[in-house]
């Protein structure tokens, strides 16, 4: 049973809720729930996308710094590939997920938003990765998410700095990808999620991992990658009635079954 993040489904939408006081610091229990959620998110055939959200308030404050700063570097070595596990489970979700960010979404918070494919600010978030303020780097992915996401030179600047980013410059930068009201900003990336309820499954799988995977690897590699994955969807129902349901239809009515 979980204590600090709960799964919550309603219409083919699972919402992941941070919820630790005050500020959804993540402490070691608390990403392990969350790596054990993402996995249910991800088996689980009654969601089709999934949320990550904090509350009204915050996002998240990143790792717990209270627990970590009495941790020696051989405690660290070994707690080492949890810190990265959770962001990598929130990751391997193989259904289309987003982040509805409202306050701070800092370090291990920010580590979270960028594990999920696509992010949705209030215009009162601020996210960064402060952690070289505390004499270390991020450890949950930052240094490689926030690069691929937004490039190197950008990402070193917020990475060296650990200065917060407004909500404006993170979309301009193309950190996240639209900014609503912080009341609305959660309804928001519910209706996004909505769009792939009774969508073909098998097929958004697919996709999402040919370009995560693909992202990962040379274009001759990733079009190998895709190739395959683009092969195997011809063996799904979703596949023949797509395409059945074209000839006889029209685009666009198909009924899917992910399958
Ligand atoms: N860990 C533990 N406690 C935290 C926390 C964190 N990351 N962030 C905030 N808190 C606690 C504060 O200590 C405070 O607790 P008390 O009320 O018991 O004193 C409470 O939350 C509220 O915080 P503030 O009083 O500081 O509130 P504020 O509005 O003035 O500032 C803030 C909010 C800007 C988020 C500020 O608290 C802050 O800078 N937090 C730390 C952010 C940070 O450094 N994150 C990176 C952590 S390291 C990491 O994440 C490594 C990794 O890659 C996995």
């Amino acid at each position: 049973m979980s204590e600090f993040v709960r799964l919550e489904v309603k219409d083919g939408v699972g919402t992941i809720w941070l919820e630790r006081p005050k500020m959804n610091a993540l402490n070691a229990q608390m990403q392990g729930e969350l790596g054990e959620i993402a996995r249910e998110a991800d088996a689980r055939d009654d969601i089709a996308a999934v949320v990550v959200y904090g509350g009204e308030r915050v996002f998240a404050a990143g790792a717990d710094v209270k627990e970590m700063a009495t941790l020696t570097y051989a405690e660290m070595v070994s707690r080492a590939h949890g810190i990265q596990a959770f962001t990598r489970e929130l990751a391997a979700i193989g259904k289309p997920t987003i982040s509805a960010i409202t306050g701070f979404a800092l370090g291990g918070g920010c580590e979270v938003a960028l594990a999920t494919d696509v992010r949705f600010a209030a215009d009162n978030a601020k996210l960064g990765q402060p952690e070289i303020l505390l004499g270390i780097i991020p450890g949950a992915g930052g240094t490689q998410r926030l690069s691929r996401l937004i490039g190197p030179a950008k990402a070193k600047d917020i990475i060296f700095t650990g200065r917060f980013v407004n909500a404006e410059e993170a979309l301009a930068i193309g950190l996240v990808d639209q900014l609503h009201p912080a009341d609305e900003v959660y309804a928001k990336a519910v209706e996004w999620a909505s769009q792939f309820v009774g969508g073909p499954a098998l097929a958004l799988r697919a996709a999402k991992g040919a370009v995560d995977r693909g992202l990962e690897v040379d274009l001759q590699t990733g079009l190998e990658i895709e190739r395959a994955e683009f092969t195997g969807l011809f063996a799904t129902d979703d596949r023949t009635a797509g395409m059945t349901s074209f000839v006889e239809n029209g685009p666009g009515k198909a009924t899917f079954t992910g399958s």
